[in-house]
């Protein structure tokens, strides 16, 4: 005998776990419009597409974003494999890339390797509007060149893309240097220095983070950490001469490109391996000043996964956060997922005559669907109508014996019998040849 509790089980609704959820179809309409605009801007720059694994060695994440920031600390879903090896499902895409870089010695294809991704990541962070613990970043990384015009170059590119998407507008760049780890290194002893004394005003994780991690304590939005940090020294007064010399050579080609920067000295970023250019893209809508995408030049990156010292620089931005800022802003998306064509039918034989002009209609490029159930005509309209079909092809007994089809437009109320075989020529012209979905991958191969 079943066990009630068994039962209950089984009639449990499964929800997805807190902090993940599914991409309906609507939401994927701008998921597609978004890697229509990334895959082309990034094609005409001249970056190829790379998919690394969905995880990796732990070691491959916690070296190089470093043990002690947050998502390290507290935000990775790591496992064992059934060897014991620890395993991380990646929170971001860099540190996989150059991972992939040095196994397959890329050094040796041109330089620099310009690559792209858009892929899911995974934090666990706590759940929140515009945090979630499976987000799609697209992201990109030039590898193998140290030159203020690449930073500029990755910078105009995340702008390029964020303009297609109709929100350019609604960010600020703020824009910094973090200088190379060396000359960071008395700047970090001045900053703990100066917060001697001063620690009570912190918050809890600023005061762990002054001992572990102090460059983070200036970008902590606690409202007592920021009006101390804003007082704070500052970074750049004490970094080396080539830091600040690139530094203003990135900030000149961007003026020269019109790209506008809040230069912003407390902005350090969550990761560790960057030196130089740091930059995010802020949304100016919302008080929280929630990052969009974010980057930065991270010249020591490679060698400290094993590769020969090789610099590179990049950018990504959550794709979530991105389609909730186009809602926000009323940006409309461009799609294809409409049909032109419902079929109605009555009986069998009509059935039977509708199954070949179905396919014959979906290869001219005429979206269509229908010819199924054995519901009233009146049923079928109406059917149609839900799904919003501009156009209905009714085939009854009389048109199967005379055969014809009626073709009804559904806004107007109108229709017209027309020979079966001009149905489809006729429903071409009536749809035009431009809105026709013709685009078959396959036909390329011959
Ligand atoms: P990041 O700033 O950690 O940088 O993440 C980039 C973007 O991913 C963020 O600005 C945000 O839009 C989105 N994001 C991050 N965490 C979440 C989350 N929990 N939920 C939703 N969206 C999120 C990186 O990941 C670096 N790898 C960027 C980079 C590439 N630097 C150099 N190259």
């Amino acid at each position: 005998m079943a066990d009630k509790s068994d039962e209950k089980k089984k009639l449990e609704k499964f929800q997805t776990p807190k902090g993940v959820h599914d991409i309906l179809p609507g939401d994927h309409e701008y998921h597609t419009f978004i890697k229509k605009v990334v895959r082309h801007r990034c094609r005409q720059a001249g970056y190829r597409r790379i998919t690394t694994p969905m995880f990796e060695f732990t070691d491959v994440f916690a070296r190089t974003i470093g043990d002690e920031t947050d998502i390290v600390k507290k935000e990775m879903y790591t496992f064992e494999d059934r060897k014991g090896r620890s395993l991380t499902l990646k929170p971001e895409g860099t540190a996989g890339v150059v991972r992939s870089y040095i196994e397959h010695a890329m050094w040796d294809l041109p330089k620099p390797v310009e690559l792209y991704y858009i892929e899911p990541h995974f934090r666990y962070d706590r759940p929140q509007k515009g945090r979630y613990r499976q987000f799609w970043q697209f992201g990109c990384e030039i590898i193998g060149e140290s030159d203020a015009a690449l930073d500029a170059q990755c910078i105009q590119l995340s702008y390029i893309i964020l303009k297609d998407l109709g929100i350019a507008d609604t960010f600020t760049l703020q824009l910094n240097t973090i200088g190379t780890p060396e000359a960071r290194e008395e700047y970090l002893q001045i900053l703990q220095d100066y917060y001697v004394g001063k620690e009570r005003s912190l918050c809890e994780d600023c005061k762990a983070r002054l001992k572990t991690n102090p460059l983070r304590v200036l970008d902590c939005k606690a409202e007592d950490c920021r009006i101390l940090s804003e007082l704070a020294p500052k970074m750049q007064d004490y970094l080396d001469k080539d830091s600040m010399e690139f530094h203003d050579e990135l900030k000149g080609y961007l003026d020269e490109l019109g790209i506008e920067y809040v230069e912003n000295h407390r902005l350090v970023r969550g990761l560790d391996y960057y030196a130089k250019t740091v930059f995010e893209f802020w949304d100016t809508t919302d008080g929280a000043q929630n990052a969009i995408g974010g980057g930065g030049r991270y010249d020591g990156l490679v060698e400290l996964l094993g590769g020969p010292p090789t610099p590179g620089v990049g950018f990504a931005f959550g794709m979530e956060r991105i389609i909730a800022n186009m809602k926000i802003n009323k940006i409309k998306v461009p799609t294809k997922d409409y049909i032109h064509v419902f079929v109605a039918q009555l009986g069998r034989e009509a059935k039977q005559k509708c199954l070949p002009l179905i396919e014959d209609m979906r290869n001219e490029g005429i979206k269509t669907m229908g010819a199924m159930g054995k519901g009233a005509i009146r049923d079928q309209l109406g059917l149609a109508d839900k799904f919003g079909a501009p156009w209905t092809i009714l085939v009854g007994i009389t048109e199967v014996r005379e055969s014809t089809a009626i073709i009804r437009n559904m806004k107007k109320g109108t229709q017209e019998t027309v020979p079966f075989n001009k149905v489809v020529s006729n429903l071409k012209k009536k749809i035009g040849e431009k809105n026709l979905d013709k685009y078959s991958p396959g036909e390329l191969l011959y």
